[in-house]
C-alpha cells in the first residue's frame, strides 16, 4: 500500500513536469542539453503573441514540432505606441517619467500563453527584448517617449537605459499565468536576446557621430550583466547581424564598423554566450548571392571559434525565385561550417500573407529545411562531462578585450 501510494505520487509529479524542458546551457563551443551537444535548426515568428492566438499561434508550434524545430525567436516587446488587436506590453507614463510594464491579458499574459505553448510543443524560444528598428515600438520609440531625438540614445541615457533594466527585470522575475512557472527558472527559454540588429542607426533617426561600435558594446555590457546578475540560469546574446569583422573586406560595408557594430568585442563580452549572425543578400546587395554568402558564413565562423563560443545564424532570407539555387547552399554551408543552430526568417502558418517575401510554410520547409534538421540532429547527442563544461568555458583562445 505504502509503495503503492508512493508509485501514484511519482506518477502525479512526473505528469505534472512531463513537458518541462530543460536548460540549454553553453559548453565552451558548444551548446549542452542534459549532458549532450546540441545543434538545432529553427526559426523565427515575430507574432505569436498578438495575432490570431488562439489558431495561428498553436498552428505556428504544430508546423515547428512536425518539422523538428528546436528554437523559435520570437519578440518579447510591443509597445502600447504600436498596438496591435490591443496588445501591447510596454507605455510611457509622462508623469512619472518611466515606462509601465502592461501584465493583463492584453499583455504580458499573452507572453505567458506563447511560452506555455511551446513548452507544450516541446520547443525553446529566443526572447528579443527590443528593436533597432520602429516596428513594433522598439528603441526609437522610448527615445521619443523620454523627450530624445537621437537613436542612439537609447543606449546612452540613464533614464532609458534604467526603464529597459526595470522591464528586464519584470520579465526574469515574473510567474507565468498559465504554467505557474517563474520565467527565470523556466527552460523553456533557450536566451535572452538583448535586442533585433542593435546598431547606430534606425528606422526613422539617423547615424550621429557620438554613437561608435563602443557605445553599442558599452551597453551589451551593461545589459547583459545586469540579466545575469538576476538570472543566472538563461543564456544570453546580442542579436547583431555580425557587421564589423575586420580583415576580411574592408570595401564591403557589411564588414565595416560604420554601423556601430564591433563582432568581435560584442561576441567576447564575458556575459554574451553565443554570437549570431543574420544575412539578407538581397538587401546587402550581393552580386553572387551564393559566393558571398558562403564566405560570411565561414569568415564568422573562423572568428568565433577564437573566442570558443557557440554561433547561431538567427535570420536570413532569399527571395522566392532563388530560393531553389540559394537556399540549399546556403544550409549546406551553415551545416559545414559548425553553426550550432541555424534558422532561417520566416516561418509562418499556412494562412498567414508573405509580407516581406521571406515566409517558407510547412511545404516548403519539407523541400529545404528537413535534410538539414536531420544533419544538425546526427551531430547531436555525443556526451560531455559537466566538469569538463567548467573547464571549456574558462578556455580562451584568443586575446580580446572587453572593450
Ligand atoms: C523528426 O524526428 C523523428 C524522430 O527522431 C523522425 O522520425 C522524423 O523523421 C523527423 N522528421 C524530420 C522532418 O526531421
Ligand atoms: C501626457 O499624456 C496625456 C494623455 O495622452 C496628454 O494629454 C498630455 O498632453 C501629455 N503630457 C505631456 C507633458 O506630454
Ligand atoms: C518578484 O516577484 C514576486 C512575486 O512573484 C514579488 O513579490 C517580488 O517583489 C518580485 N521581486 C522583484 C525584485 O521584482
Ligand atoms: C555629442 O554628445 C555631446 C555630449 O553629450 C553633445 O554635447 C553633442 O551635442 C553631441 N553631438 C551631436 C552631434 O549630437
Ligand atoms: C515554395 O518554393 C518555391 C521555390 O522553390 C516557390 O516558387 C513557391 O512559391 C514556394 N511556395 C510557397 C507556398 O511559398
Amino acid at each position: 500500500m505504502k509503495s503503492l501510494t508512493l508509485f501514484t505520487l511519482g506518477l502525479t509529479l512526473l505528469s505534472k513536469v512531463v513537458y518541462s524542458l530543460d536548460f540549454v546551457k553553453r559548453c565552451g563551443d558548444q551548446f549542452v542539453l542534459n549532458d549532450k551537444i546540441f545543434y538545432f535548426t529553427g526559426s523565427n515568428t515575430y507574432y505569436l503573441h498578438y495575432k490570431d492566438i488562439d489558431y495561428g499561434t498553436p498552428k505556428v508550434f504544430e508546423i515547428a514540432k512536425k518539422h523538428n524545430f528546436s528554437v523559435i525567436r520570437t519578440w518579447a516587446f510591443m509597445d502600447q505606441a504600436y498596438t496591435q488587436g490591443n496588445v501591447y506590453y510596454t507605455s510611457f507614463n509622462n508623469v512619472t517619467r518611466e515606462i509601465e510594464v502592461n501584465e493583463g491579458e492584453n499583455g504580458l499574459q499573452r507572453l505567458d500563453r506563447v511560452i506555455a505553448l511551446a513548452e507544450e510543443h516541446g520547443i525553446r524560444l529566443i526572447l528579443t527584448l527590443t528593436n533597432n528598428w520602429a516596428d513594433f515600438g522598439g528603441m526609437e520609440q522610448w527615445v521619443r517617449d523620454f523627450g530624445f531625438k537621437e537613436h542612439y540614445q537609447f543606449y546612452t541615457e540613464p533614464e532609458i537605459k534604467k526603464s529597459f533594466k526595470k522591464y528586464i527585470k519584470t520579465l526574469i522575475n515574473r510567474t507565468n499565468t498559465v504554467t505557474g512557472k517563474k520565467y527565470k527558472n523556466d527552460g523553456t527559454i533557450f536566451a535572452w536576446e538583448l535586442a533585433n540588429e542593435p546598431r547606430c542607426w534606425g528606422t526613422n533617426m539617423g547615424k550621429n557621430e557620438n554613437c561608435t561600435t563602443k557605445t553599442i558594446t558599452k551597453w551589451l555590457d551593461e545589459m547583459s550583466t545586469f540579466i545575469k546578475k538576476h538570472d543566472k540560469k538563461h543564456m544570453v546574446s546580442t542579436g547583431e547581424e555580425g557587421f564589423g569583422l575586420a580583415g576580411v573586406d574592408s570595401e564591403n560595408d557589411i564588414y565595416g564598423f560604420g554601423d556601430g557594430n564591433d563582432f568581435i568585442a560584442n561576441a567576447a563580452l564575458k556575459n554574451i554566450d553565443f554570437a549570431t549572425i543574420h544575412l539578407y543578400a538581397s538587401y546587402w546587395g550581393f552580386k553572387d548571392f551564393v559566393k558571398e554568402g558562403r564566405q560570411y558564413f565561414e569568415e564568422h565562423a573562423k572568428a568565433i571559434k577564437k573566442l570558443n563560443k557557440p554561433i547561431i545564424m538567427e535570420e536570413f532570407g532569399v527571395p522566392k525565385d532563388k530560393l531553389e539555387e540559394v537556399q540549399p547552399a546556403y544550409m549546406q554551408s551553415l551545416v559545414d561550417n559548425g553553426y550550432n543552430g541555424i534558422m532561417y526568417w520566416m516561418l509562418a502558418h499556412d494562412e498567414y500573407p508573405d509580407y516581406d517575401g521571406f515566409t517558407i510554410y510547412d511545404k516548403n520547409i519539407t523541400v529545404y529545411i528537413d535534410d538539414y534538421t536531420k544533419i544538425q540532429k546526427s551531430k547531436s547527442g555525443k556526451k560531455i562531462s559537466s566538469l569538463k563544461c567548467l573547464l571549456k568555458n574558462l578556455e580562451t583562445k584568443g586575446d580580446h578585450k572587453n572593450n
